[in-house]
């Protein structure tokens, strides 16, 4: 791969997290050069509100030699690129609504990644991902994608079995963005941390946190910390009240469960009823987003139009772009950084089934992603979690794959949040009215 003039491509370009990552890629041109940057999406009227914004970014900050190209042509994003970013949400913010509202009609839990909601957006992600991934093979094969796209366990495992020999790295924030939430409330600095920690994507638990600097593991006062005083979110989450309810509900799961530092993500699972008696029906996470960051774009774009030059950029997303601009950094510079990832087991877990699709730290290098083995066996606990989620994940993308009506089901019934058989097919059913455009043929 060449170390200079790079070509990356944003699909999902219209998104809203593109500034964020833009931002991070201009902090380190001097470690990824880039020549042309391309966004591709499927909406265009999205899209060309990014490139504007993006536009205004790159004048802002003085850089004329990037070409600036938006496209919805598949073969014009993906020929002769170096990276590809990849963050797309089929069927948009109006089906995550229906993600959520559907299972909360039954009493289920209704999330973008977790429970059915989450299920019923896998379905509609794998067909959207594997397009583009199979237009990266088709165009740039060398070229190493970084994804983002949600729900990640499912799509990294349906990825694998189309594309086993794809270059792509699965990744999430989350880990990232908790460690940062957990250094800014209790004084420290996660950039002296190394750590431990293992699971399936929204569905793991921290070992240990290693801090370089203070030579100790860190996690056990953590623990103690955060049961005395829950945090509060970080600046960027700044204002977000279901952040700083998922970020409270940290305390409660570590109060009962003092051994680890979970992800917050298993909230839906350790606790669905408390979220389920939390939710407000009518007005869900989707709602928030779609009045909140989605409207903010929106308005970035709106002023660019009408030739405003002053207070236009208004975002904040922490360490979502640097992370994933960091991972291309380690591969084009071999660096071996460590970071948290979404990777096939193989024996990285030892008691877990080695087929499972974990995440787990790994080392990023010139040849791809390194993981690193724990040391021993996981508990009892963790693994009948574990166990049960992934054979649920498995099942859905079985059902994917073979067009399976039952499969489907199995894995509905088996999904943790769901207490009956009878429930699963109602959700399944009322769902599969709602996807019509978007989930395969279930028979
Ligand atoms: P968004 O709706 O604002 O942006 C997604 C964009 O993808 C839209 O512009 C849409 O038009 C486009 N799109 C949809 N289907 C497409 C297709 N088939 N081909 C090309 N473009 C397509 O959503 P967002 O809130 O910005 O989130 C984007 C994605 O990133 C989602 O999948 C979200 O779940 C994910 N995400 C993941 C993490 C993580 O930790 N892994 C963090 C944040 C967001
Ligand atoms: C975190 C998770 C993502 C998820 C996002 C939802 O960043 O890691 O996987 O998509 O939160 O945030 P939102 O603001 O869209 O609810
Ligand atoms: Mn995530």
């Amino acid at each position: 791969m060449t170390t200079n003039n790079l070509n990356i491509t944003i699909a999902g370009g219209g998104s809203t997290y593109t500034p964020g990552i833009v931002q991070a890629l201009l902090n380190d041109l001097d470690k990824l050069p880039i020549k042309k940057l391309v966004l591709y999406d499927n909406d265009p009227q999205r899209n060309r509100d990014m490139y504007l914004i993006i536009d205004f970014m790159l004048k802002k900050k003085g850089v004329c030699h990037v070409e600036l190209v938006e496209t919805t042509k598949p073969k014009e994003a993906f020929s002769k690129c170096d990276f590809v970013f990849t963050q797309i949400r089929v069927g948009g913010l109006e089906m995550r609504e229906k993600d959520e509202k559907i299972p909360l009609k039954y009493g289920l839990i209704g999330q973008e990644t977790c429970g059915l909601g989450g299920f019923a957006y896998g379905l509609r992600s794998i067909k959207g991902l594997l397009e583009i991934v199979g237009y990266v093979q088709d165009y740039s094969p060398e070229a190493w994608i970084l994804n983002y796209t949600n729900p990640e366990s499912i799509v990294a495992e349906a990825v694998r079995r189309q594309y086993p020999k794809a270059k792509i790295l699965n990744a999430c924030d989350m880990t990232i963005s908790i460690e940062e939430t957990i250094a800014v409330n209790y004084g420290y600095d996660r950039k002296n941390w190394i750590s431990d920690y293992y699971g399936l994507n929204h569905f793991g638990w921290y070992t240990k946190i290693y801090d370089k600097s203070l030579k100790r593991d860190v996690m056990p006062e953590i623990i103690r910390k955060l049961s005395i005083s829950p945090m509060k979110v970080a600046d960027f989450n700044a204002g977000d009240e279901s952040w700083q309810e998922t970020y409270s509900m940290m305390s409660v799961m570590t109060k009962n469960f003092p051994q680890n530092i979970p992800n917050s993500y298993l909230q839906y699972y350790l606790y669905p009823d408390i979220a389920v008696e939390h939710a407000d029906k009518e007005y869900t996470r989707a709602n928030k987003v779609m009045n909140g960051r989605e409207k903010n774009t929106k308005e970035m774009a709106r002023k660019i139009c009408e030739g405003k030059k002053e207070d236009i950029l208004n975002f904040n997303f922490g360490e979502h772009g640097q992370y994933i601009v960091d991972m291309a950094i380690s591969i084009l510079h071999d660096l071996h950084q460590r970071f948290m990832l979404i990777v096939p087991n193989k024996g990285a877990i030892p008691n877990l089934r080695e087929d499972a699709v974990v995440e787990i730290p790994a080392y990023v290098g010139a040849t791809g992603v390194e993981p690193i083995s724990l040391r021993g066996n996981i508990c009892d606990f963790h693994k009948g979690l574990m166990e049960a989620q992934v054979a649920a994940e498995k099942l859905l993308v079985d059902a994917y794959f073979e067009g399976s009506y039952q499969k489907a089901l199995q894995a509905f019934t088996l999904n943790q949040t769901v207490p009956s058989a009878r429930v699963a097919k109602l959700v399944l059913d009322d769902m599969m009215g709602a996807n019509k455009a978007y989930w395969p043929e279930l028979k």
